[in-house]
This record gives structure tokens, C-alpha cells and sequence, in this order.
């Protein structure tokens, strides 16, 4: 099975967007972002990143599709039309098949679940969904949008040394789901 991961970067109320954008601008987590999305650890491979439509929407449009990755965007409108390449997926459970594909696993290394909120919540509650990518910002933020509880089903598995930037500070952890 193609491991599923989740991305994300929260503030301390676990808050991720406002009026549809990141509520904060930390160059240091776009390269972690990009970093840990872009680069599967084999080269003959390709990470696949999933995004619902108004995460999708919210990327200026110079920077999407996302480069080199596989763009899957979640969508129940038929009649979204997006650029050459950029997959659709009507449902959740098109990824999940995406996933245990034997086909694909010789060529997708990765699926990481970009966001927003709406995509976050069917994703964390997948049992397929086995780690979380998270950026704490040690901050709060004003928030329309956020990211669900998951300490009481993820463990901690790694912590980076903490980040200053432009008088924010944050720290990347790394999660996995907890034994039943
Ligand atoms: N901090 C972070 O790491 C981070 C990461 C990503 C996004 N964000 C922020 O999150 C906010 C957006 O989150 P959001 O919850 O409003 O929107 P979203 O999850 O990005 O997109 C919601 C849209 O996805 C589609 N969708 C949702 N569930 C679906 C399903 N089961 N099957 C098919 N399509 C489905 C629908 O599109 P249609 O309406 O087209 O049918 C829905 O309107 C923005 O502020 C963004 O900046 C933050």
C-alpha cells in the first residue's frame, strides 16, 4: 500500500487559513513544504499531493500545479475545469483505491493530503492515514479554518529544534498513528 501522509502547519488553537488563505507567511515552512513533499527517496518514483478545491484555489496561479508532484484535486463539481495534467477526484475513496493500487506502487512513492480543513477531517479519520507532517507555530492567529484533535490517536515521533522567523517562532513534529 502507497503510504498516505497529512502536511499541515498550525497555530497554537490549531487554526490553518483565513478567508481562504495561510493566515501567516513563513518562507522557512514552504520549504519544508516543498521539501518534504517533492523529494520521494527514490528518484524513479513521484510523491502525489492531495488538496480540496478551495485549497487549490488558494494557490497563486504561478505556482500551480505543484511542481513535480502529482496534483490531485478534490472536487464534486463535474464541471471544474482544470490544466492539463491535474487529476480529479470526486470522492475520498478515489484516493484510498489510489493508494492500494498495485499498479501505482512501482511509480508513487507517497500521497501526502495537503488541506484544507474540509480534506483534513475525512482524511485523519482514514486508518490508512499512518503519519502526520505538522509545523506548530507557537502563536495565535485569527482563523476561519482549522485542523482536527489528533493527539489522542498520533503519537510524536520527532521534533526539530525550534525556528525564529520575522519574531514567529514554530517547530516541525513528526507523527504516527498510536497501535489500537
Ligand atoms: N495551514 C495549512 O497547512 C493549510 C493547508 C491547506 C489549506 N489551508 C487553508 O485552508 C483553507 C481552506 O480549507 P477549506 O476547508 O475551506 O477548503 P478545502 O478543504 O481546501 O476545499 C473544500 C472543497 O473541496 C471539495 N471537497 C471537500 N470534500 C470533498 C469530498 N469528500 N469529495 C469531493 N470533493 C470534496 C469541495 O469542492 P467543490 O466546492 O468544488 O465541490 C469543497 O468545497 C484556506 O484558508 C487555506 O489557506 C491551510
Amino acid at each position: 500500500m502507497i503510504p498516505i501522509n497529512i502536511i499541515v502547519a498550525i497555530d497554537a488553537q490549531r487554526g490553518i487559513g483565513k478567508n481562504g488563505s495561510l493566515p501567516w507567511e513563513l518562507a522557512g515552512d514552504i520549504k519544508h513544504f516543498r521539501e518534504t513533499t517533492s523529494k520521494p527517496r527514490s528518484p524513479k518514483k513521484r510523491n502525489v499531493v492531495v488538496m480540496g478545491r478551495k485549497t487549490w484555489d488558494s494557490i497563486p496561479q504561478e505556482y500551480r500545479p505543484l511542481a513535480n508532484r502529482m496534483n490531485i484535486v478534490l472536487t464534486r463539481n463535474r464541471r471544474l475545469s482544470l490544466p492539463e495534467g491535474v487529476l480529479k477526484a470526486e470522492n475520498f475513496d478515489k484516493v484510498l483505491q489510489m493508494a492500494k493500487s498495485e499498479q501505482l506502487k512501482n511509480v508513487i512513492e507517497t500521497i501526502f493530503v495537503i488541506g484544507g480543513q474540509q480534506i483534513y477531517e475525512e482524511a485523519i479519520k482514514c486508518p490508512e492515514c499512518e503519519k502526520l507532517y505538522v509545523t506548530h507555530i507557537h502563536k495565535d492567529f485569527e482563523c476561519d479554518t482549522f485542523f482536527p484533535p489528533f493527539q489522542d490517536a498520533f503519537q510524536s515521533t520527532a521534533v526539530s529544534d525550534p525556528v525564529n522567523e520575522s519574531g514567529i517562532a514554530y517547530h516541525f513534529e513528526e507523527y504516527a498513528r498510536k497501535n489500537k
